[in-house]
C-alpha cells in the first residue's frame, strides 16, 4: 500500500517577523517546506499533502509546480486538527501516513523510510520519532512505563513538576496506521492548557486501546531540528551545509574551507573538482569533474563540464562543454551555451548565445542574442547592440571569423565564417565570408601638434 505524508505548515511563525510565510524561506537556496517534500519522497512517500492556513496562498502558489495536494487549515486549532483537515482533503488512507511538520527541514529520508518500514513491518498504531535533548524545554515529552514501552506524550505546557526532568523529547515526526489514524482523530479534545488538538493525545488513545505504539531513537539530533527565527534559520543552513559538504568531500571533492562553501541540495559535483572560498553553487546546477571553481564565484541551474575553470564570476541558465574557461568577473546569463575549449574572460557578460568550440571572447565584451561559430575570436570591448529599444536582434558569426576590437555588432548582423573586423568598427551590414569590413574615419596625423602646444602653454606660464 502507497504511504502517504502529510507536511504540517499551517502555523504562523511570528518569531520571524516577517511578509513571507515561515516555511517558504530558503535553506540554501531551497525553501524550507521542499526540503520536506524532498525527503519525503526520498524516503519512499508517494502522496504528499501540504496542509497550509497562515500565508496559504503565498505556500500554495509557491509550490505549484509540484506534484502536492493541498489541504487548508482555516484556523489553527492544533497539530490533531492540522492532520484532520488533511484527512478531509485526502478521504480514506489505507496505508501509513507520515506526518512530518514544514518547520522542521534536516530531516533525512533515511529517518522517514525508517519510520514506514518500522510501521509496516510491526503493524504499529504509530511509530514516532524521539531523540534525548539536552534541554528538552518546549518540546513534548515522551512517558514510558517500567517496561519502557511509551505510554503517553505530554506537552510541556502540560507537564507536572515531577516529569520535567524526563529528557526524552517528542521529535514530532510519525508514521500512523491510516486506518488508526482515521478511527481515532475525533476523539481527540481540546481540554488542555493550550486549548488545542494535540495530535500527541492519540499516543494515550491507543495505547489504551491496545494497540501498539513503537518509539524509534533518533540517530542524530540534529534532523528534529525546529526553525522559529531568525537564528535558526541560520544555524540550520550551517548544519544542512556542513552535511552537504561532507558528502560531495567524501565523493571527492576539494574544499579548501568548507564553511565558505554553499552547495544547494540538488547539485552534483564530479570527483577531483576543487572549490575555493566564497563559491556558492544553487538549484538544478551538475558540475563536472576537475573543475576548479572559485574563489567568489556564484552558479545557478547550470550544467559544467569537464575541466572547467571558473573564477570570481557569476553563472545562471548556462551549459558549458569540456574544458571552458571562465573570469575572472564574468557573468553568465540565461540560455548562454559555450562549446567545449571556449572561453569567456574578464568582465565578460553574455546572454541567450551560443559560442562555438574554441571560440574566444576573452576581455571586456557583451555579448548577447547570438550564435558564434568554431574557432572564432572576439576582440576586446566587442559589443552585439542587440536592442533597438523595442525588439531584441540576433548577431551571428562565423566559424573562424575574427572581430577586432571595439566592435559595435549592430543587430540583426551576420559576419561570414573567416571574415574580419577592423577595430573600432560599428557594423551594421552583413559581412560576406572572408572579407574584411572596415567603418571608421579616415585618420589625421598633424606633426609636432603637441610639442607647439605644450611650448605655447609654458609661455604662458611666464
Ligand atoms: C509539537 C508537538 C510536540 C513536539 C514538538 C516538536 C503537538 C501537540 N506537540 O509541539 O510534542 O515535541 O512539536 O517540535 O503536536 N501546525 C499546523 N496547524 C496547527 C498547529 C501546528 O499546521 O494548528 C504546524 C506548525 O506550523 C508546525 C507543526 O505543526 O509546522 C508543529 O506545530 P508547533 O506549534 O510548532 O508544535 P509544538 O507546540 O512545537
Ligand atoms: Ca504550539
Amino acid at each position: 500500500m502507497t504511504a502517504t505524508a502529510l507536511i504540517l505548515a499551517a502555523g504562523e511563525g511570528t518569531r520571524m517577523k516577517s511578509a513571507l510565510p515561515k516555511v517558504a524561506h530558503a535553506i540554501l537556496g531551497v525553501p524550507m517546506v521542499m526540503h520536506v517534500i524532498t525527503a519525503a519522497r526520498r524516503g519512499g512517500v508517494d502522496d504528499v499533502v501540504v496542509v497550509t492556513g497562515h500565508g496559504a496562498d503565498a505556500v500554495e502558489s509557491m509550490l505549484a509546480e509540484e506534484a502536492v495536494t493541498f489541504a487548508r487549515q482555516e484556523r489553527q486549532l492544533g497539530t490533531g486538527h492540522a492532520v484532520m483537515c488533511a484527512l478531509e482533503a485526502t478521504g480514506r488512507i489505507d496505508g501509513p501516513v507520515v506526518v512530518l511538520a514544514g518547520d522542521v527541514p534536516l530531516v533525512r529520508p533515511e529517518t522517514i523510510a525508517r519510520l514506514v518500514d518500522t510501521q509496516r513491518r510491526t503493524g504499529a498504531a504509530c511509530v514516532l520519532l524521539t531523540a534525548v535533548f539536552p534541554d528538552p524545554a518546549g518540546y513534548g515529552r515522551v512517558i514510558r512505563d517500567a517496561a519502557g514501552s511509551v505510554t503517553a506524550i505530554i506537552e510541556h505546557k502540560d507537564l507536572p513538576d515531577e516529569l520535567l526532568c524526563v529528557a526524552e523529547g517528542n521529535v514530532g515526526m510519525y508514521c500512523f496506521d491510516g486506518p488508526a489514524l482515521h478511527a481515532h482523530l475525533d476523539r481527540l479534545n481540546p481540554s488542555n492548557t493550550q486549548g488545542e488538538f494535540y495530535l500527541t493525545d492519540l499516543i494515550a488513545l491507543f495505547v489504551a486501546e491496545g494497540l501498539r505504539v513503537e518509539a524509534m531513537i533518533a540517530d542524530d539530533v540534529d534532523e528534529s531540528y525546529g526553525v522559529n527565527s531568525r537564528v535558526q534559520l541560520a544555524e540550520a543552513t550551517k548544519v544542512l551545509q556542513r552535511r552537504i559538504n561532507r558528502e560531495h568531500m567524501r565523493a571527492g571533492v576539494t574544499m579548501t574551507d568548507p564553511d565558505l562553501v554553499w552547495v544547494g541540495p540538488g547539485v552534483t559535483i564530479g570527483r577531483d573538482t576543487v572549490i575555493e572560498p566564497m563559491t556558492q553553487l544553487h538549484g538544478d546546477t551538475h558540475i563536472g569533474e576537475a573543475c576548479l571553481l572559485g574563489p567568489d564565484t556564484r552558479i545557478t541551474d547550470s550544467a559544467v563540464g569537464d575541466g572547467c575553470t571558473i573564477d570570481s564570476s557569476i553563472v545562471t541558465g548556462s551549459r558549458l562543454g569540456e574544458g571552458v574557461t571562465v573570469g575572472p568577473r564574468a557573468y553568465l546569463r540565461q540560455g548562454t551555451v559555450m562549446g567545449s575549449g571556449s572561453k569567456a574572460g574578464t568582465s565578460v557578460e553574455l546572454k541567450n548565445v551560443r559560442i562555438g568550440e574554441r571560440s574566444k571572447v576573452p576581455h571586456l565584451s557583451y555579448i548577447g542574442d547570438a550564435d558564434i561559430g568554431t574557432d572564432a575570436n572576439i576582440g576586446a570591448g566587442t559589443i552585439t547592440c542587440n536592442y533597438d529599444g523595442f525588439r531584441k536582434h540576433r548577431t551571428t558569426i562565423g566559424d573562424g571569423a575574427f572581430i577586432g576590437s571595439d566592435t559595435m555588432l549592430i543587430a540583426p548582423v551576420r559576419v561570414g565564417s573567416g571574415a574580419v573586423t577592423g577595430a573600432g568598427s560599428a557594423i551594421s551590414h552583413d559581412v560576406p565570408a572572408d572579407a574584411l569590413a572596415v567603418e571608421r574615419t579616415v585618420q589625421e596625423t598633424f606633426e609636432g601638434w603637441a610639442a607647439a602646444r605644450r611650448a605655447a602653454n609654458e609661455q604662458g606660464d611666464r
